[in-house]
């Protein structure tokens, strides 16, 4: 097996437990205020997810307290891009999600982060559209993050940016249907991404194509640790393939996040 081990360090993720977690409003094709999640439930998939990635995968959680009246706050790979001591705040391209932005900058700047805003009128959902993989930083846009942004991430981590167009509302951030394994290996949902963003993909790395169906499951969005690979249920061919290529896969319950359009990734935020 090559490249999928991160070292000795230890992953840091940030996490925000479903305190006040609800469906309120309709922002992605996911979310129907009348299928809303059943918060009992919500709360013990998040609780699953937490252990697993603090037992099996061995990473350290840092907590967020969710505010009420932010239904999303959940949500924590949408507050930020974070490395080393930077912390990029998220610009939120909706207003319900905006009022997230002043608490998750009082997080960073309370845990020692330096906090710095994207350029005005740059709309930037963080992680949600922002992967390291390798020597690059993979960019989404269109959806949710503007092209803006990633002259702006490339800047600030003096980092390569490959910028990714997202076409199907279906995956409106890029941790919905790409997922970096590794230096140079990364499981991606082609119809999500237009004709050039495939090319660029194939160019950099070794691919692992994700079926519609498993797509459809948010199979993209998993959590990667070493070579533990915590994904969403349902989605046996990536498994599969991640287990041929000695990956630990470890699948969780998301059903209650995914009625927000979210999975195990999407509750996570790397900080290291
Ligand atoms: N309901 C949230 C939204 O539409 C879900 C965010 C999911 N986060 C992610 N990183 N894909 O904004």
């Amino acid at each position: 097996m090559t490249e999928v081990c991160t070292g000795n360090q230890t992953t840091r993720v940030m996490m925000c437990a479903p305190a006040h977690y609800s469906l309120e409003y309709e922002i992605n094709p996911w979310m129907r205020l009348e299928n809303r999640p059943d918060t009992e439930l919500a709360a013990e998939q998040w609780s699953k997810l937490y252990e697993v990635l603090t037992t099996e995968a061995g990473a350290e959680v840092s907590l967020i307290g969710q505010v009420e009246g932010c239904p999303d706050m959940v949500f924590t790979a949408n507050a930020g891009l974070v490395r080393g001591e930077i912390a990029l705040l998220a610009s939120f391209r909706h207003p319900q999600r905006a009022l997230e932005e002043p608490h998750f900058a009082e997080w960073f700047s309370q845990n020692g982060y330096t906090v710095y805003m994207p350029p005005t009128g740059c709309r930037f959902e963080g992680e949600g559209d922002a992967l390291f993989a390798g020597a690059n930083l993979l960019a989404g846009y269109l959806k949710r993050s503007d092209i803006c942004s990633h002259r702006w991430m490339a800047e600030m981590f003096s980092t390569t940016v490959l910028s990714l167009e997202l076409v199907d509302d279906r995956w409106y951030h890029l941790d919905t249907c790409l997922l970096p394994l590794g230096d140079n290996r990364v499981a991606f949902y082609p119809g999500a991404f237009d004709a050039y963003a495939q090319t660029v993909i194939r160019h950099h790395y070794e691919t692992i194509e994700v079926e519609l169906d498993e797509a459809l499951r948010f199979a993209c969005n998993a959590v990667v640790i070493g070579e533990t690979v915590v994904l969403p249920n349902g989605c046996p061919h990536l498994e599969a393939n991640l287990r041929k290529l000695g990956y630990k896969p470890v699948s969780v319950e998301m059903s209650e996040f995914l009625k927000s359009g979210g999975a195990s990734k999407c509750l996570t935020l790397l900080l290291n």
